[in-house]
């Protein structure tokens, strides 16, 4: 895509605005689906964050099913919008939630709980007995390695072996309103690390070796633990692994039923830089220039969007249009005022849009209530965001 391409379909618009670019994410959709072979696809709804969205998606395909939401209230808001088929990630502790999550469950609404310690189950179990039904809920296995001075993953799960399930599944046997009907294994160190940074040739290959150290034991874990949940006599409705940067590798494992996949569809920075794949950015943000302080340098209003994570510039917006144009290394994104170094030709003057990245997909429509919907040189719509809609769930 181009800046003018961009400048002319907006021109008018008040700045901030964010859009989706339809055409970019129906191509994205396609080469993600592609990436996923045969495994049923669940949408993480924290890098959408937009219902108009999820419903584009899920007509694009029906390969595209479920969603993999990030608190129990979002979960109760989009089951009580229609959806179906939610599986909470992140586990769940507070009564009123888990009662809430019950009452949906009862209507015959399909809403898996994240467990992985005795008290997730525990209070699960006391929510059921309470509401007088049983709840579904999914394993979560931790994906990590742990090599020597080296933690390789996230700190999530305590479920981290075999003897770790056994031991769960122990507790399980204590919580009669609790049924097990899923296993979820993130790998976040293969699906959420980038493995070809630009300028970084010699941590990529760190990277790219530790990943494959890695993938080899991950793999006989995740295959050890559903063989013995099933062994145990528990009939799951799904084996979800993955995300979008690892689709490649847990798509070859084939006791997982389906992969979770979200940023991908936007392609926020942060998934520029994967040797396997390269997406398009689909979501984009534009402020407008209203200084010209110094020669080449463009001032724009607001603009400073950063990521959470461990602070770096790699959580930082960058700019995308006009191609060329960068930040300062001293004042990058700022909450009132952002400076744009141009040296280009398009000619920027007072009022022009700069056209910038989020560094992750969904944290981007926590700044913004609308996007614009484009295709084809057009503006189609303008939907809400989860913030336009008056939800703001983390
Ligand atoms: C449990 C879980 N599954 C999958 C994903 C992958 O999501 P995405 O495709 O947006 O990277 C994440 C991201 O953090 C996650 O926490």
């Amino acid at each position: 895509m181009t800046y003018p391409y961009y400048k002319k379909l907006f021109d008018g618009k008040e700045m901030p605005y964010a859009f989706i670019d339809l055409d970019i994410l129906k191509e994205n959709t396609k080469q993600l689906l592609i990436r996923s072979h045969n495994k049923k696809v669940r949408l993480a709804t924290k890098s959408i964050r937009c219902r108009s969205i999820l419903d584009t998606l899920f007509k694009e395909s029906d390969q595209i099913q479920g969603l993999m939401c990030f608190t129990a209230p979002e979960a109760i808001w989009l089951s009580k919008q229609g959806y179906d088929d939610l599986l909470i990630a992140y586990p769940t502790v507070h009564p009123n939630h888990l009662e809430a999550v019950a009452k949906e469950v009862k209507k015959g609404k399909r809403i898996y709980l994240m467990t992985d310690l005795p008290e997730h189950l525990q209070r699960i179990n006391a929510a059921g007995t309470k509401m007088d039904v049983c709840l579904p809920v999914c394993l979560d296995l931790d994906m990590s390695s742990k090599f020597p001075g080296l933690h390789f993953g996230v700190h999530r799960s305590s479920v981290a072996s075999v003897d770790g399930c056994k031991r769960y599944l122990s507790a399980l046997n204590d919580c009669p309103n609790v049924a097990l009907k899923g296993v979820m294994g993130y790998e976040a160190q293969i699906a959420g690390l980038g493995d070809n940074v630009r300028g970084q040739s010699l941590k990529n290959s760190v990277v790219r070796r530790l990943k494959a150290k890695s993938l080899k034991e991950i793999t006989k874990r995740r295959e050890a633990v559903v063989a013995l949940v099933k062994a145990e006599g528990h009939t799951l409705d799904f084996v979800n692994g993955g995300g979008t940067g690892s689709l490649e590798t847990t798509t070859k494992e084939d006791w997982v039923t389906e992969v979770t996949i979200g940023s991908g569809f936007y392609t926020s920075t942060l998934f520029d830089s994967y040797l396997k794949f390269r997406h398009l950015p689909a979501a984009v943000y534009a402020i407008e220039v209203v200084r010209i302080p110094d020669e080449d340098i463009y001032t724009c209003l607001g603009g400073g969007y950063v990521a959470s994570g461990m602070p770096g510039t790699d959580k930082a917006p960058s700019v995308y249009l006009p191609e060329g144009a960068s930040l300062t290394k001293n004042e990058m994104a700022g909450e009132v005022q952002t400076p744009v170094v141009y040296k280009g030709s398009e000619g920027l003057h007072i009022g022009d849009p700069v056209f910038m990245r989020h560094s992750k997909a969904g944290e981007l429509c926590e700044r913004f209530n609308q996007l614009y919907l484009i295709s084809k040189g057009k503006i189609l719509d303008e939907v809400d965001t989860y913030r336009g809609e008056g939800k703001c769930f983390l």
